[in-house]
């Protein structure tokens, strides 16, 4: 090791240049008092397990934790505009909102940080959720005129949008399983649902490059990889197949090729929808290893099975080489589809970063991977910046590289925060920390 410290290193596997490296958040996961939304009356109503409350005081802490955000070395920084603040009441936008977000966008950009600003983030206003939410048409002019105000407002200081974020993953959770609010459990609705996200998505792109012509807009995809639990058998290919066919591809299809295929659609072409992704985000997390079996029709007919494998605390499977076969999948080399990884993290109880450090590494060994492979990855964004309101899981699982002590909001870089830096220092991991933290071979 040399005096300057590891970050000295020369780097063994290098980064394109630019390379954008950071962190990601949501709204209604750390700023706290997000009172106007449907998640915070769900809480109230004592429907979910958890309430956020003030969650990590985000709203009023925003400055200090972008500073902090930038000392650990990032230079980007993902975080979503909380609609139900902006827009209180249909139609109606909040000045003090949109001007609060505007000192957030410009501190961003202050601490050299790229904003990457996602518009939906799993939270509705109250009046949306009121009035049906996503299951109602009415919602896709709703999200085009909140888009349009969100380009027209910040046009000067965002080049990335986001504007939604896992839609598949909001759909089921909230319209299938019945676990996020509205706690609907209908697989109808939940395929409703994702229509009107594709289409929301996509008058949206629009209302924001009319707005900011020179806009990259694109959609965080939630990616998991589904294996067949036995590759021998027929039924384990098949409903890992079909699963990956409902989780994985068919929103970005819909939007490619401007298809809503059955069952969301009638498969005809919608010329407006054609293409509307300058770029796409990669969220990935891990494999799911299904088994056919019969008995569970709900979640067509896939049992996960639970192998002995490595497993984090909320009992995913961790498992890297998975990042780069989804990165392969959502931008094949040579199609020019510029992708950044817009999540990619792992949970551990409090006061615990034992996981982190390996995950890291072996995480960007697979992106590594994928750009000699000729995919155009463009940056990498871990979840998340700070410990933070895991949903229906509450504050327990810790995805942060920083803690939060939530009784005093202290904030505490963990070693994998350094360890970060380190590698975006010298845009690259080490062979130090490569060896250190080998990939398995599986
Ligand atoms: C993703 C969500 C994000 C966070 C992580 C752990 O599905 O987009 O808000 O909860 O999972």
């Amino acid at each position: 090791m040399s005096d300057l410290g590891p970050a000295a290193q020369p780097p063994a596997l290098r980064f394109p240049n630019g390379f954008l490296w950071g962190s990601a958040t949501a709204a209604h996961q750390v700023e706290g008092n997000n009172c106007n939304n449907d998640w915070w009356a769900a809480e109230r109503a004592g429907q979910l397990p958890y309430a956020s409350g003030l969650a990590c005081d985000h709203y009023r802490r925003y400055a200090a934790d972008l500073a902090l955000f930038a000392d650990l070395g990032h230079n980007a920084h993902r975080f979503s505009l909380e609609w139900s603040r902006i827009e209180p009441r249909p139609g109606e936008f909040d000045a003090a909102a949109i001007a609060h977000y505007r000192h957030v966008i410009e501190t961003t950009r202050a601490n050299g940080l790229e904003p990457l600003v996602t518009l939906h983030h799993f939270t509705n206003p109250r009046w949306l959720s009121e009035a049906g939410g996503w299951t109602r048409p009415e919602v896709v002019p709703a999200f085009e005129r909140f888009a349009r105000r969100a380009a027209r407002e910040y046009r000067d200081l965002v080049r990335y949008w986001i504007t939604v974020n896992e839609p598949g993953v909001y759909a089921t959770q909230a319209w299938a399983l019945g676990i996020w609010p509205p706690r609907q459990r209908s697989i109808t609705l939940a395929l409703r649902v994702l229509r009107y996200m594709a289409l929301a998505h996509g008058r949206a792109y629009h209302a924001i490059h009319e707005e900011q012509p020179d806009a990259r807009v694109g959609v965080a995809h939630h990616w998991r990889i589904f294996d067949p639990a036995n590759p021998a058998r027929r039924g384990d290919r098949l409903v890992a197949g079909v699963r990956s066919h409902l989780v994985n591809q068919a929103f970005p299809i819909a939007i490619r090729r401007g298809r809503l295929l059955p069952p969301i659609g009638n498969g005809r072409t919608i010329g407006w929808l054609v293409g509307t992704e300058d770029w796409v985000g990669l969220n990935y997390y891990t494999r799911e290893r299904d088994r056919f079996d019969s008995r569970l029709p709900h979640l067509l007919f896939a049992r996960e099975t639970f192998a002995k494998v490595e497993r984090n605390q909320l009992k995913w499977e961790i498992y890297p080489d998975g990042l780069f076969r989804a990165l392969l999948a959502v931008a094949r080399p040579g199609s020019g589809v510029e992708v950044i990884v817009t999540e990619n993290g792992i949970p551990e109880p409090d006061n615990q970063d034992n996981l982190r450090p390996a995950f890291l590494v072996q995480h960007l060994a697979a992106c590594h991977r994928a750009i000699v492979a000729g995919v155009p990855l463009r940056g990498y964004l871990y979840w998340s910046s700070l410990d933070n309101f895991e949903w229906a899981d509450g504050f327990e699982p810790r995805f942060g590289l920083v803690h939060v002590d939530y009784a005093i909001q202290a904030r505490t870089p963990k070693p994998s925060a350094y360890l970060y830096r380190d590698i975006i220092r010298r845009n690259g991991l080490s062979a130090e920390e490569l060896e250190r933290y080998p990939t398995a071979n599986c």
